[in-house]
C-alpha cells in the first residue's frame, strides 16, 4: 500500500499499548482497513508494556468497583464515563483477553483466578500475571494485530502533524518523508499514552511525550483535567527508577520511614491502602522529615521472589538484596487529556482519542490503580467499532508543508531543552504546586516553544517534534495548574492565598 507521495487508510491508529490495539483489532473486526502507526520500535516502548499491578474486573459487582473509582477521584469522576467503564469491563476482558489472547492470568492452586487488590479498592477483584501484567497483555496483542489480514502495522514511524480541513481530521503527516508524508483516513484515532517524558522520574517509557496531546490541541481539539498529574507514590528511589506495584501494598507490604516506624496511619484511616495522592504525598512528606522511606516487602502474605519474580530481579539488578527497597514518588500518569465521549470521539470530526491520551471522564482528579489497561482496552475497543461503523472514506486534502530548508539547528537542540523542559516540570509541576511557581514554569516553558517553533515544520527530525509535543503539553499542563486554585485529587495546590505576596520572582534564565 506504501505508493510514493501518500498513501490511504480507512482507520488510522496512532499508538501500539493496549487502546490502540483494542482500537485497531474492533475496527479490523468490522471490515474497515486499518493501518497501526507507530513511533516503537519494541513492546516496551509502550507505557502498557510497563504496567505491573493488574487489570480490574467488577467480579460481578460493577456497583462497588464504580464506587471506588469516584470515591479515589475525589468525587471528580464522571458517573456516566464510569457506568461505560464498569459495564463494559467484564465482556472486554473475557472477548479480547481471555478468548482471543488467551492470557493465562495468575490463578489459585484450585483453579480459580487469584484476584489482587491495591489501593482504594474494597476487593479482590484484579486479574494478574505476577506484578507484570502489561508486559503479559501487550505482547500477544501485538503479535495479534499483526497477524490480522485488515491490519497492517508499521513500526518506528512518527505522526508529526494532524492533517485537518474544513474542520475535519483527514490523517496525519508522518515522519517517513524528510519533507513530511500525509497518510489520509477516513477516521483516525489516536493512542498515544501519556507524558511521562515531561519529567525527569517517571514509570513510563522515555518516548511519552505527549504527542497525541499536543497534535490534538493545536488542531483544535478540547483537552481538560490536565493538571492531574497522578505520581506513583512507590517509585525505586534510586537511579534509573521502576515500579514497585501497589499490589505490594495490597497483599501486605509496608511503608516505613527514616525512623524505621510505619506512618501511613497517621495520614489516612486506610494508611498503606489511602488513594494514591495521599500516600505519594506522605511519602514525600516523611522523606523530608527523616531522610528516607521505604517498602518493606518482609510482611507480605507469600514469597517476594516468588511471588513478584520480575520486580525482585530488578531490585537484585540495582544492589537491592534485602527487604526494604527505598522509594520515592514519581510521575506515573495523566489523568485528564483529549477530551472524548464514551466512544472516544473528540469534539473534532473523525478524530478520536483512547488510551492514556484521551480524558474519558473515568478518573477525575486521580485514578484507582488497575484501571488504566481497563479504560484503554474498552474505549478502544468501542472507538474502533464506531470508527468503523462511520464508513468514512479517505480524502485526499492539501497537506501541510513542511520546508525543506532548515536554519541550522545547534548541536543537541533537543536534548537540552527537553533535559531544561523536565527540570521545570519537576520543580513547579510535581506533587505540589504554588500558583507562583506555576506562573513561572509557563514563562519558561513559553520561552522553551518559541525557541522550538523557530525550527518545527523545517524538518522532520523526530526528537524536535517530540519536544515541540512535550513543550505543547507541558504548557497546557500549566495552564490547567495555574486555572485551578484549589487542591483536588492530584493536583495539590499550596495555598498561599493569604499570605503577602512578596516581590514576584522573576522566571530562571537559560
Ligand atoms: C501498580 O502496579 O502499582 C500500578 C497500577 C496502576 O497504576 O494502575
Amino acid at each position: 500500500t506504501h505508493n510514493h507521495d501518500h498513501e490511504i487508510a480507512d482507520v488510522l491508529v496512532v499508538g501500539s499499548g493496549i487502546a490502540g490495539c483494542a482500537a485497531a483489532l474492533q475496527a479490523a473486526r468490522e471490515g474497515s482497513d486499518v493501518l497501526l502507526l507507530t513511533k516503537a520500535t519494541k513492546p516496551d516502548d509502550a507505557s502498557t508494556d510497563w504496567a505491573q499491578g493488574g487489570i480490574s474486573t467488577t467480579r460481578g459487582d460493577p456497583e462497588s468497583l464504580k464506587a471506588d473509582i469516584i470515591a479515589a477521584s475525589d468525587g471528580t469522576a464522571d458517573p456516566d464515563a464510569v457506568d461505560v467503564l464498569v459495564e463494559n469491563a467484564d465482556d472486554a476482558v473475557e472477548d479480547v483477553l481471555l478468548e482471543t489472547l488467551e492470557i493465562e492470568f495468575d490463578e489459585t492452586s484450585d483453579g480459580e483466578f487469584d484476584y489482587t487488590r491495591e489501593a482504594a479498592h474494597s476487593n479482590y477483584r484484579i486479574l494478574h500475571v505476577d506484578a507484570a501484567t502489561g508486559t503479559h497483555i501487550l505482547r500477544p496483542f501485538l503479535n495479534h494485530v499483526a497477524d490480522h489480514d485488515r491490519i497492517e502495522v508499521r513500526q518506528d514511524t512518527a505522526a508529526l502533524e494532524l492533517i485537518t480541513h474544513e474542520g475535519r481530521v483527514h490523517g496525519v503527516l508522518s515522519d517517513e518523508d524528510p519533507t513530511g508524508y500525509p497518510i489520509f483516513a477516513g477516521t483516525t484515532i489516536l493512542a498515544t499514552g501519556g507524558i511521562g517524558a515531561l519529567y525527569t522520574r517517571s514509570t513510563n517509557p522515555d518516548d511519552a511525550t505527549g504527542d497525541g496531546i499536543a497534535m490534538a490541541a493545536l488542531a483544535g481539539a478540547d483537552v481538560a483535567d490536565l493538571e492531574y498529574v497522578q505520581f506513583h507514590p512507590t517509585a525505586y528511589d534510586g537511579d534509573d527508577p521502576f515500579l514497585l506495584s501497589e499490589a505490594l501494598r495490597g497483599e501486605g507490604a509496608v511503608l516505613r520511614n527514616g525512623d524505621g516506624e510505619r506512618f501511613m496511619d497517621d495520614y489516612h484511616r486506610d494508611a498503606e491502602l489511602a488513594p494514591r495522592d495521599v500516600v505519594a504525598r506522605a511519602v514525600e512528606t516523611e522523606r523530608a522529615e527523616t531522610g528516607e522511606v521505604v517498602l518493606d516487602v518482609s510482611t507480605l502474605e507469600g514469597e517476594f521472589a516468588e511471588e513478584y519474580p520480575a520486580i525482585a530481579q530488578k531490585c537484585r539488578d540495582r544492589g537491592i538484596e534485602g527487604a526494604e527497597i527505598p522509594v520515592e514518588p514519581c510521575e506515573h500518569f495523566l489523568c485528564g487529556g483529549i477530551d472524548v465521549d464514551g466512544r472516544g470521539r473528540t469534539n473534532l470530526d473523525r478524530l478520536y482519542a483512547v488510551g492514556e491520551c484521551a480524558r474519558t471522564g473515568v478518573h477525575g482528579a486521580n485514578r484507582l490503580a488497575s484501571t488504566s489497561l481497563l479504560e484503554g482496552l474498552v474505549w478502544g475497543l468501542r472507538a474502533g467499532e464506531d470508527a468503523a461503523g462511520l464508513d468514512a472514506d479517505p480524502e485526499t486534502v492539501e497537506a501541510p508543508d513542511l520546508r525543506d530548508s532548515d536554519p541550522d539547528l545547534p548541536e543537541r537542540f533537543a536534548a537540552e531543552k527537553s533535559i531544561r523542559l523536565k527540570r521545570t516540570m519537576d520543580e513547579y509541576l510535581g506533587l505540589e504546586r504554588d500558583p507562583e511557581e506555576i506562573a513561572r514554569a509557563s514563562a519558561v516553558l513559553r520561552r522553551l516553544k518559541g525557541e522550538v517553533d523557530a525550527y518545527i515544520r523545517t524538518r522532520t527530525a523526530r526528537d524536535l517534534y517530540e519536544l515541540r509535543n512535550a513543550s505543547v503539553t507541558a504548557l497546557l499542563i500549566a495552564r490547567a495548574a495555574s486555572e485551578n486554585t484549589e487542591s483536588t485529587g492530584c493536583h495539590y495546590v499550596v495555598n498561599d492565598a493569604n499570605e503577602t505576596p512578596g516581590e514576584p520572582e522573576q522566571p530562571a534564565d537559560d
